[in-house]
């Protein structure tokens, strides 16, 4: 997984998503120059070989601004305890290349943009978050995602906000060196 400097990478990318295909090959670069989202790419490695990417996803800054009473009991030790907000990092487009599809590699990434954001970053970051397709929910939930809202609030939407609580994954490895 690293920082797309150079777009041309992604000319054979297709991950049967129109609108993906659109932000990767159109827009990708100009979100980046204009300081607005980071694009990675996933690329497989066999020996001193890399392959051309198999994946990306643009991440960009976030907030969740409210969590609902139950949902801060279960995330927070004092669950009485509410901030304004919650700092977080968005996922604003993922996708896999369609020939490389249900292989585990959206899992993969998903681990290892997970792995960065508990080891390598700068600032305060809790939660993963992103709007996910619809039809796509059940990927993210496979990862560890929630729902963030009741579904009748987004139940007219294409998409549905889901999170994921990073500093599960930080307890769960402390456990597994415990262990
Ligand atoms: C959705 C997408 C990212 C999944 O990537 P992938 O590499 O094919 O998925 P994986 O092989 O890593 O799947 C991991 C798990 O999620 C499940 N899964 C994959 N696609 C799913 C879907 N559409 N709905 C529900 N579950 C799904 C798999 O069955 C697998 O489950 P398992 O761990 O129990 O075996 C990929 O199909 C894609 O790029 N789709 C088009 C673009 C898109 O929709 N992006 C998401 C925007 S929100």
């Amino acid at each position: 997984m690293e920082p797309v400097e150079d777009f041309k990478i992604f000319d054979g990318f297709c991950c049967g998503d129109e609108d993906l295909n659109d932000f990767i090959h159109n827009d990708a670069a100009r979100y980046a120059d204009d300081l607005l989202a980071i694009t990675y790419s996933f690329r497989l490695k066999q020996d001193e070989l890399i392959s051309d990417p198999v994946a990306f996803t643009s991440i960009l800054n976030d907030a969740i601004r409210h969590f609902n009473k139950s949902q801060r009991r279960k995330l927070f030790a004092n669950g009485k305890r509410s901030y304004e907000q919650y700092p977080a990092v968005k996922i604003g487009r993922f996708g896999v290349d369609s020939r490389y599809k249900n292989l585990k590699i959206g899992k993969s990434f998903l681990n290892a943009l997970k792995d960065f954001f508990v080891t390598r970053n700068r600032t305060g970051c809790r939660f993963i978050t992103v709007d996910a397709y619809r039809e796509i929910s059940g990927f993210y939930e496979k990862s560890d995602f929630s729902f963030l809202l009741p579904s009748e609030v987004e139940k007219d939407e294409r998409t549905v906000s889901m999170y994921l609580d990073l500093k599960r994954i930080v307890l769960q490895r402390q456990a597994a060196f415990q262990a």
